[in-house]
């Protein structure tokens, strides 16, 4: 099959087209005729050899897709050829085709298209086991989400004003991401590179104002992060893009507010804790996808054999939400 591939031979690494094997499905999996697939951050690291993908994936780029069922193992019970699906992969998404387990599959609803749906599975998945498994989200409380431009960010800003009726506070660096935000339903937008996120926060909602933290900056961050946050306030990182050591920390704040701080990838959780997330997710989000409540947010689309193009858009933090490759 056709694939897009990383060339190593020049000065640094680049996305062409090349042939690589025809995946085969196992007894739990779908074959499927890839339509679209989108960019994920992690793409550009595992292109530069830093990110590996886990034992036993595809060494091909790509976290997520949709397409059609082309054919399905023996033991594959919810799906048949021609059937509409989109869902995560460990790797492999740059491709005419994949295999995804069953669990792991979603059915397309009607009102999406291919790259609307290629756009959903990781960001959602992310934000979503960041709000509920790791955040321990209640009901109406006060989100700080950083990097709310990302495709992560504007997935969280939804599912945290959407599903939790959260107070939603953003930080991202660009006008045109700032009003994305609040029109996707953040309170108060910041922009990071002119104001300091901490002190706008406590001047107008007060002292240690945050239950839940999303943070994607770290080490940066770190201090700010914990000023904001209340009694019982949570920390999550997701990635650490700013830095990752923080000098003469002050860990007492930790104590005194009974903080609880969590990180975690999601590509290297097991296949069952994938599956179960995917489901926890389908039926609380479906609903809101359905009545358009809660939407991909779109970058642009790209054709997959300008994929490197698609790269520099994202390496140059230009995107606002997803970077969609088409046209396999
Ligand atoms: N842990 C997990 O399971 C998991 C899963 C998926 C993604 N992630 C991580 O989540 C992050 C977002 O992913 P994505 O694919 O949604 O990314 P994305 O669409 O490329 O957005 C990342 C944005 O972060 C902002 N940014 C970059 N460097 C920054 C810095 N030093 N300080 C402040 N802001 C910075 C930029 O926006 P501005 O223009 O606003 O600066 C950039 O556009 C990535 O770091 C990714 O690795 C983690």
């Amino acid at each position: 099959m056709k694939a897009i591939l990383v060339d190593n031979s020049g000065d640094k690494p680049v996305m062409v087209p090349g042939e690589y094997p025809d995946p085969v499905p196992n007894e739990q999996e779908l074959l499927v005729k890839i339509e679209a697939t989108a960019l994920n951050r992690a793409d550009l690291l595992q292109k530069s050899g830093k990110y590996p993908p886990p034992e036993g994936a595809s060494p091909v780029l790509g976290l997520e897709m949709a397409g059609i069922v082309e054919k399905t193992g023996p033991g594959v019970k919810n799906y048949k050829a021609g059937d509409l699906i989109f869902g995560l992969l460990p790797g492999g998404g740059y491709a005419e085709f994949c295999t995804i387990h069953q669990g792991l599959a979603m059915p397309i609803p009607d009102i999406l298209s291919f790259e609307e749906a290629a756009a959903l599975p990781e960001v959602f998945l992310t934000a979503y086991q960041a709000l509920t498994y790791l955040g321990n989200v209640n009901f109406g409380e006060t989100i700080l989400i950083h990097a709310g431009g990302s495709g992560v960010g504007t997935a969280a800003i939804q599912l945290a004003k959407r599903l939790f009726g959260c107070r939603v506070i953003t930080t991202a660096g660009k006008k045109h991401k700032l009003n994305k935000c609040l029109e996707l339903g953040a309170e108060l937008a910041i922009n990071y590179k002119k104001k300091s996120f901490d002190e706008l926060i406590e001047n107008r909602y007060g002292k240690n104002a945050v239950d839940l933290v999303i943070d994607f900056i770290g080490a940066p961050y770190w201090e700010k992060n914990i000023r904001c946050l209340g009694m019982d306030g949570r920390l999550v990182y997701l990635s650490m893009l700013g830095g990752i050591k923080v000098k003469e920390m002050n860990l007492i704040p930790i104590l005194r507010k009974r903080l609880t701080l969590k990180g975690s990838t999601l590509r290297n959780r097991t296949l069952d804790y994938k599956i179960q997330l995917t489901r926890d997710f389908q039926s609380q989000v479906s609903d809101y996808i359905n009545n358009e409540s809660i939407i991909p947010v779109i970058d642009s689309i790209f054709d997959w054999e300008d994929a490197e193009e698609a790269h520099q858009r994202m390496e140059k933090n230009q995107n606002t939400g997803k970077i969609v490759l088409n046209g396999m």
